[in-house]
């Protein structure tokens, strides 16, 4: 008999993520550099999202708002050169798909053909749903991101809960709708209340990947250096799995004993 290859060997793609829904939860963790993408790939992570989030979690902004085309390649490349199996994901900075459909397009072909990724992400509906339709068209894959879009602080007035009326559940469910005809192949849900993220993924055909928005989305995100505490303060619903902050102190601190006694690099 046959060997059967290792599955966490195999690259996933687009359709083989959309074969999850039903099937099997889909995982999928922020990722922003080699050695990191390397462990959560060899896992057998689902998805790795190389998300505008970097520009706060790795570069310390304020917001997500400054992040550039320049870096979002940058950190694209080194992940997808780590990325054996899992889909990689691009988000599309603030900026590079808004203003026209010519930018966008040619700024997500940069994301496929200069960083290797396998498919973009890009926020919200209304505006955004022509180019989605247009990318998709153009043979880019696209994930939508609706609830609470980073992008869009300033309009929703902060990082907060969204859809918790009728009326913001009402628009959520429609944009939910129109970005899946215009074709993406999959939507983060972010900050919603799981009985709003249960409907839509109850409702749609894609599957929905979830953060901050309950057990019932077919996958979870979360940004791996929350989850990894490796940062002060996080959102309430992450859970921590590891505390990094404290390796890494306890190591340094044993290096920097060991260099003030001299015993690196030779014990006496
Ligand atoms: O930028 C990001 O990390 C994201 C996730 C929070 C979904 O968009």
């Amino acid at each position: 008999m046959g060997s059967r290859p290792d599955p966490k060997a195999v690259k996933l793609t687009v359709k083989s993520i959309q074969e999850k829904k039903g099937r099997e939860k889909i995982a999928a963790l922020t990722a922003y550099d080699f050695p990191f993408a390397r462990i959560l790939d060899g896992v057998g992570m689902d998805i790795l999202l190389v998300g505008d989030s970097l520009g706060m979690v790795l570069l310390g902004y304020e917001s997500t708002l400054p992040v550039t085309m320049r870096q979002m390649l940058h950190h694209t490349k080194a992940v997808a050169c780590a990325a054996k199996h899992a889909l990689v994901v691009a988000d599309m900075p603030f900026g590079s798909y808004q203003s026209s459909f010519e930018k966008a397009e040619r700024n997500a072909r940069r994301f496929i053909q200069e960083a290797g990724a396998d498919a973009v992400k890009l926020e919200g509906a209304g505006p955004s749903v022509k180019t989605v339709k247009g990318l998709v068209q153009a043979g880019i894959p696209v994930m939508g991101h609706l609830g609470l879009t980073p992008q869009a602080v300033h309009q929703l007035g902060g990082y907060r809960i969204q859809a918790r009326d009728q009326e913001g559940f009402k628009e959520l469910l429609e944009d939910a709708h129109t970005l899946e005809e215009a074709g993406v192949f999959s939507i983060v849900l972010e900050c919603i209340p799981p009985e709003a993220a249960q409907a839509v993924t109850e409702e749609l055909k894609i599957p929905t990947i979830g953060i901050g928005a309950g057990p019932h989305c077919d996958g979870q995100v979360l940004v791996s250096y929350d989850m990894l505490g490796l940062l002060e303060t996080v959102p309430t619903f992450v859970r921590k799995y590891a505390n990094l902050s404290n390796c890494i102190t306890e190591g340094v601190r044993n290096y920097v004993r060991d260099v003030r006694e001299g015993r690196f690099p030779h014990e006496r």
